[in-house]
């Protein structure tokens, strides 16, 4: 092992740390997590694990939902790198969208707000103040149905394209804030703040057109964030872990395609007998800028200056922020 390597687990080991790692994190930092996994998976068992200390290798809003979930551990992250989809929305742009919901003459007891995961704590704290919920991408479906059940209309952020690959998949009509007219979000069931991903937006029907003209056979897979469009046209949508599974579940002669970042599709099943089989679904590459930040550097310098009592990069969030935020993660994981 690395030098580097062997001396942030002898850290990890005197500090009692875990270190958790997203799937979208550089090969070196994923080889040496102790817990990988997608965005709900990393909430659950880093919040619920025994140690005192979280070394989160991801986005920020990751970090944060650790700490909000369990905020008697000290969660550090080796980089503040921020999901850029994250920083479209915030509380105060929560506020003017409910405004505006308001000018149109929908009342804010009538809405009900999911936000997807990928948002900082304050916008998650706005949502459970107002009775939403929070989703990630393997359960935005279940939190759906459940959402439909309260009969009010959804307001679903950051993230459009999710907002409507869940509308079209439960045959519902959707609209987005500060886009459509008034009349059509009167009309829609489900209401899209207008987020996206920049790395998902590079996805696009005609990579996939390529793909199934060059490979008849080919299997196409892709995360929710990619538009609807693209979605539409795949034979598999899933979570990263899922997407994981799947592809590993295919025989490893199987084509596949897959839109999601680059890091983890680069990581997906190595050529056989010098043949590849599995495909960026693009022809730039997709790569998460933020979440490639982190490096060994950066996660060996973190748990140093934990060890020597001047930590830096540590989340602490406001505790009238949390509650209300805690209120909307807890409630989508009782629902997952
Ligand atoms: P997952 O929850 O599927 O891991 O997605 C997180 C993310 O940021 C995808 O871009
Ligand atoms: Fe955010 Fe997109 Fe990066 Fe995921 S891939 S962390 S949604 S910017």
């Amino acid at each position: 092992m690395q030098e580097i390597k062997k001396n942030i687990k002898q850290l990890l080991d005197e500090l009692d740390g875990l270190l958790v790692a997203h799937f979208y994190q550089k090969d070196d930092i994923v080889q040496i997590a102790d817990i990988t996994g997608d965005s709900l998976e990393l909430a659950k068992k880093a919040s619920q694990s025994e140690k005192k200390l979280v070394v989160f290798c991801g986005v920020g809003f990751m970090g944060q939902s650790v700490k909000i979930l369990a905020p008697q551990k000290d969660v550090i992250m080796p980089k503040l790198a921020c999901c850029s989809m994250a920083r479209m929305v915030s509380s105060e742009y929560y506020d003017k969208s409910i405004e505006l919901f308001e000018s149109y003459g929908i009342k804010k007891e009538d809405l009900l707000p999911i936000t997807y995961i990928n948002s900082n704590a304050e916008v998650k704290s706005k949502v459970g103040k107002m009775d939403g919920l929070v989703c990630t991408s393997s359960n935005a479906g279940k939190i759906f149905d459940f959402a439909r059940t309260k009969g009010k209309k959804i307001f679903f952020l950051p993230d459009k394209c999710l907002g409507e690959n869940l509308a079209r998949t439960n045959g519902l009509e959707s609209a987005i804030l500060g886009i459509d007219d008034k009349e059509k979000i009167l009309s829609a069931d489900i209401v899209c703040y207008n987020g996206f991903c920049s790395v998902h937006q590079l996805f696009t029907p005609s990579d996939v057109d390529f793909f199934r003209e060059k490979y008849p056979d080919i299997l196409i897979v892709v995360h929710p964030e990619c538009a609807s469009d693209v979605v539409q046209k795949a034979d598999f949508v899933g979570s990263t872990s899922q997407i994981i599974n799947y592809v590993n579940s295919l025989p490893v002669e199987q084509k596949v395609a897959v839109g999601t970042e680059f890091n983890l599709v680069n990581r997906l099943r190595p050529p056989i007998n010098g043949k590849k089989n599995t495909f960026v679904l693009s022809s730039t590459i997709p790569e998460c800028p933020t979440m490639n930040e982190t490096t060994l550097k950066d996660v060996l310098d973190v748990l140093q200056a934990y060890k020597n009592h001047s930590p830096y990069n540590e989340i602490s969030i406001d505790p009238e922020v949390s509650k209300f935020a805690k209120k909307a993660l807890d409630k989508m994981l009782e629902l997952s």
